[in-house]
């Protein structure tokens, strides 16, 4: 549906001026009202103020919505629990880029566009040598995605819906052929090729764990897991990475280094990079002991720690990722074969503890979906600094569903903030022996 004019308004009177404006009230099909305050500055000659825009609204959409009080994330009106249970990765990544979950014809085209672009352009190889042995893999992502654009800008018109659809399925195929190098080359294994015969996660962690030297096979419960982890993170409306790709995208760059943008902005702790910061945390805290002393430091304003993968901009509940996961995080261990995992009794004590505390109530901090997923992203034998590097994968199809979407806005116009200036009003230059 588009946007409602309900015929209401919002009153502002300006106590400096004495005048009164009134800004419409628009409906979209659930969640909150808002307030249209495009014409704002024309009208009043103010801005609004709102650094890390707690108030702000700076698109429309129809892929995916949140409600954070009540702990729900929907894609296209399905629940994240009924995708994440019933769906597979390439079902939700139809939903998102078509707006519809697909029909089996559908299914079998889309499945076959983005297998048959998993390949990377052979030279991309020659482009990882240029990294150091240790480099993280996330900054060999930011690089490495960013230099697709090199290889496809002169066939990218983004002006061009096929051609924009084009760019989508490449970034989605190609994704976890970059992410399964950017491990192997960590260490120093051989590149594995895509197999086109496999599905989209069982290909992904042969061609992270596989080897030239013998028959690869992973069990079909541990393929699940992968795909439903994509699943789990695969898109989350408007957070810090999904409005860079937007902004950056808002210029008409090239999708790929919108992309390269959007996993910058994903890998820092407080965003994406939150769930290889769980882990580090878990190991600083050792033992269950230990769990009250970092707790009583999480809520020192003094003290920089935070409890990683606790806290969320909009969820003020449990968050619903964060759920599934926990709900199976033991079964999924199980099927690993790890009997005894003392991070996880760890994990489960800090929030049994985090919860009952007046300070994580009262600010309304749940687990998100970060506290859990390193769990089982390392019982499946990934390093920590590959965490990330997987939110990143998995993400791709929400930001550049997001990318797509932004382009198909008739209202779509150059993203470029206002500000509050506190600096110095002009003054006269003061040559240098005179300051
Ligand atoms: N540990 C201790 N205190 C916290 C935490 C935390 N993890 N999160 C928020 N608070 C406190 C914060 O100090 C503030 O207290 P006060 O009102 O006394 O000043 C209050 O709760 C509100 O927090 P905020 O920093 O204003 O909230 P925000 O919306 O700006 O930040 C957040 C959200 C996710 C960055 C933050 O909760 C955080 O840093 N969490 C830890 C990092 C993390 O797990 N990030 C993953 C987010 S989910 C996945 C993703 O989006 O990538």
């Amino acid at each position: 549906m588009d946007k409602k004019e309900t015929g209401e308004y919002v009153t502002m009177h300006d106590s400096r001026s004495g005048k009164e404006f009134r800004f419409a009230l628009l409906d979209g099909s659930v969640g909150p009202s808002v307030i249209d305050i495009r014409k704002l500055y024309a009208e009043t000659g103010y801005f609004t103020y709102d650094p890390g825009f707690t108030s702000t609204a700076s698109c429309d959409s129809r892929l995916t919505y949140i409600d954070g009080d009540e702990g729900v994330l929907l894609h296209g009106g399905y629940s994240i629990e009924d995708l994440a249970e019933k769906a597979n990765y390439l079902e939700v990544c139809h939903l998102l880029l078509h707006g519809e979950l697909p029909t089996q014809a559908q299914y079998d085209t889309f499945s076959h566009n983005i297998t048959t672009h998993t390949m990377l352009h052979d030279q991309m190889q020659y482009f990882f040598r240029g990294f150091r042995r240790d480099a993280h893999p996330m900054a060999i992502m930011v690089g490495a995605v960013g230099a697709l654009s090199a290889f496809y800008h002169d066939v990218t018109d983004i002006s061009d819906e096929n051609q924009r659809m084009i760019a989508s399925h490449r970034l989605i195929a190609k994704m976890p052929t970059l992410a399964a190098m950017a491990y192997k080359y960590s260490v120093g294994q051989p590149f594995i090729y895509p197999d086109n015969s496999l599905s989209y996660a069982a290909n992904f962690l042969k061609m992270t764990f596989g080897t030239p030297t013998q028959e690869f096979s992973v069990p079909d419960s541990v393929v699940r897991v992968m795909d439903q982890i994509f699943i789990l993170h695969a898109d989350h409306e408007q957070n810090a990475s999904t409005s860079t790709v937007r902004l950056a995208g808002s210029s008409m760059a090239n999708p790929f280094a919108c992309i390269s943008a959007g996993i910058s902005s994903l890998w820092g702790p407080a965003h994406g990079g939150a769930n290889e910061a769980v882990l580090d945390m878990l190991h600083q805290i050792g033992t269950k002991d230990r769990v009250p002393e970092f707790i009583k430091r999480a809520k020192d304003k003094d003290d920089p720690f935070r409890l990683m993968g606790f806290g969320h901009r909009v969820y003020k509940n449990y968050d619903p990722r964060a759920g599934v996961l926990k709900a199976s995080v033991r079964q999924v261990l199980d099927e690993l074969g790890v009997a005894d995992e003392p991070l996880l009794d760890l994990a489960l004590e800090l929030e049994r503890i985090a919860l009952e505390d007046e300070y994580f109530v009262q600010r309304k901090l749940f687990p998100n979906v970060d506290f859990y997923s390193g769990i089982i992203l390392k019982a499946m034998g990934f390093p920590t600094s590959m965490f990330t590097v997987l939110f990143a994968l998995s993400r791709t199809v929400g930001w550049i569903s997001q990318w797509k979407e932004m382009h198909e806005d008739p209202q779509k116009r150059i993203g470029r903030p206002r500000q509050l200036f506190l600096g110095e009003d002009r003054r006269d230059f003061v040559d240098i022996a005179q300051r």
